[in-house]
């Protein structure tokens, strides 16, 4: 059986990019997927202490489940939801891959890490190792396919390495997951998916921007997220075209359209392709973002904390179950035990 397996740190609201980059296709894939494969949905709450958190650490927690419950998934017995620090065997997994496999030359050119420490005078060291944790998440569980926004391509890409690393120097332990281009495939989509700032679309839609109307964030009123979509930067080229280099604006707005309404990219783009109406195309989505915040918030208010509980305890026990024996193959294969 193959094994779908994501997580989203919610250290605050989580925007647009959030929801189309990562949340939605993994609700797509769990949706389509989950007779047949394992779907680990965890939250990876030791990677939001890495930084600060906007209110409780605890209420975020049941709140990234919230989402996903609120975006349509569907649950059934191979769909397995914990937290990362209810596993103990992510720790471990990780300081043992720092040990044999990690190398501080290729941790030290990851772009997120670059980001994060760039005009930081102390920078924690859990930010420099937090893709090596990441790693160990994908790596306990044997997981296949990782449907993440492209930012973080860059660690599954280390993540590819640090399996083949380990494998190589110990034998065959760890499954390596896929390469970007078939998770870009499995995902059904043309390309990684990079939701734009709506003001600077050279930049991706991020939740630390301050500029309120370059981001639209899952708790925006429907009304609001519209208005930031009819204000968004596109060009003077005066007729519609997608081209991520030439016309990033346009183009991330077309690729919005195409991702809510779960259409592809090109049928998109052809059906506006020339067309010089800007403000009408801007309306079309406009009103695909607020009918999909209106039904998201509304399926949001139904979800309580004592459901995510069960979910918690029974998606943990498995979790460790798997972890474990994992844990316990590599310990051998380095001699702890
Ligand atoms: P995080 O919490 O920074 O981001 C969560 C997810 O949202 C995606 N994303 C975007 N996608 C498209 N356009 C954007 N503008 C945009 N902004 C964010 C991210 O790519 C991500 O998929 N390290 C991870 C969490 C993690 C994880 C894992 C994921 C920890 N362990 C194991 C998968 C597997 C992170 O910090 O993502």
């Amino acid at each position: 059986m193959k094994t779908i397996l994501t997580g989203l740190r919610v250290n605050s609201e989580l925007t647009l990019g959030n929801y189309l980059g990562a949340l939605l296709p993994m609700v797509r894939l769990a949706n389509e997927n989950s007779e047949d494969s394992n779907v680990n949905i965890f939250v990876p709450d030791l990677h939001s202490i890495i930084s600060s958190i906007d209110g409780s650490l605890k209420e975020n927690i049941f709140r990234s489940i919230k989402y996903y419950l609120a975006a349509g998934l569907e649950l059934n017995k191979n769909i397995h939801i914990y937290r990362q620090s209810y596993i103990p065997a992510h720790s471990e997994l990780t300081w043992i891959l720092n040990c044999t496999a990690a190398t501080m030359g290729e941790t030290s050119r990851m772009i997120q890490y670059k980001e994060k420490s760039a005009g930081e005078k102390s920078v924690n060291v859990g930010i420099f190792d937090y893709p090596v944790l990441m790693a160990a998440d994908i790596l306990l569980y044997d997981a296949n396919y990782i449907p993440v926004g492209e930012d973080q391509f860059q660690h599954l890409e280390l993540t590819r390495n640090l399996a083949l690393r380990f494998n190589s120097r110990f034998g065959e332990t760890f499954t390596v997951p896929e390469e970007t281009k078939s998770q870009v495939e499995f995902m059904n989509v043309e390309q990684g998916i990079r939701i734009r700032d709506l003001m600077n679309p050279e930049k991706k839609m991020s939740k630390s921007t301050l500029a309120e109307n370059s981001k639209i964030m899952l708790s925006d009123s429907p009304e609001k997220a519209a208005k930031k979509i009819m204000s968004a930067t596109t060009d003077s080229f005066g007729s519609i075209d997608f081209d991520f280099t030439t016309r990033p604006g346009i183009s991330n707005l077309l690729y919005i359209e195409a991702l809510i309404n779960n259409r592809p990219l090109e049928e998109v783009v052809n059906e506006w392709k020339g067309n010089e109406h800007y403000g009408d195309f801007k309306k079309k989505v406009a009103s695909s973002v607020f009918e999909l915040l209106e039904t998201f918030q509304k399926n949001l208010e139904s979800v309580d904390d004592s459901k995510i509980e069960e979910l918690f305890e029974a998606g943990e026990k498995y979790a460790n179950e798997i972890a474990n024996k994992k844990l316990f193959e590599v310990q051998k294969k380095v001699g702890l035990r």
